[in-house]
């Protein structure tokens, strides 16, 4: 993919490393270990190699900005999803020592921690979690957040839009939450 953007535009100035898993939902003795791997696979170490393969372009173009998805997952527990609760914990980590280590060559980089998102991951969850009454888990789901719902692909893109932006040029080795409030209780 960097090849292809190199190729296409000749520098790269944005890198987000946002595709995910939720894997499977139950208590924390019962995952196995191909489940919690699966996650660490694609959360922690697919943003791993992404960012790697960003950085000499990034430095060719004399500085940018990285967005990597995390989640509230990555600043809270959460019954059931344990694998993924770590691997987005671990992300905001490895943000934290990318944004010290890269600052210095005007590489920008943060987290993008969305609430639940009305999207086809939350479905999975909400499915896993109640097969008999997925809606039951969707209505606990969104009374947590003081919006009241669970926020949009839409409103995560635009803060990942903004941080890619000039706009945000002071913003390093931060946690933007788009979570309708959920994290404030
Ligand atoms: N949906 C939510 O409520 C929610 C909340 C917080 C954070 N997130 C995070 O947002 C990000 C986007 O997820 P989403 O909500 O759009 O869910 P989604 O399941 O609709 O999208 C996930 C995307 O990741 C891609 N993907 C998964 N495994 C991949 C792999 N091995 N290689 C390449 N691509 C792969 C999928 O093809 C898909 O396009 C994820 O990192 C997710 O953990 C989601």
């Amino acid at each position: 993919m960097v090849a292809a953007a190199l190729e296409h535009f000749g520098r790269l100035d944005c890198v987000f490393l946002n595709a995910g898993i939720e894997g499977d939902v139950g208590p924390f003795e019962t995952r196995s270990d191909a489940s919690w791997e699966k996650v660490f696979a694609v959360n922690v170490h697919g943003v791993r190699l992404g960012v790697e393969a960003a950085i000499p372009a990034l430095r060719s173009a004399g500085g940018g900005s990285i967005v990597i998805t995390s989640s509230v997952a990555g600043l809270r527990g959460s019954p059931g999803l344990s694998p993924y609760v770590s691997s987005k914990h671990a992300v905001v980590g490895m943000m934290r020592c990318l944004a010290v280590e890269l600052g210095p060559e005007c590489i920008r980089v943060n987290t993008l921690n969305p609430g639940p998102v009305d999207n086809r991951m939350m479905r999975s969850i909400e499915q896993q979690a109640n097969p008999e009454h997925a809606e039951d888990v969707h209505k606990a789901f969104a009374a947590r957040v003081p919006l009241g719902r669970y926020v949009t692909n839409e409103e995560c893109a635009a803060t990942a839009v903004f941080l890619f932006s000039d706009a945000a040029s002071g913003c390093n080795g931060n946690t933007y939450l788009v979570d309708g409030g959920f994290c404030s209780q």
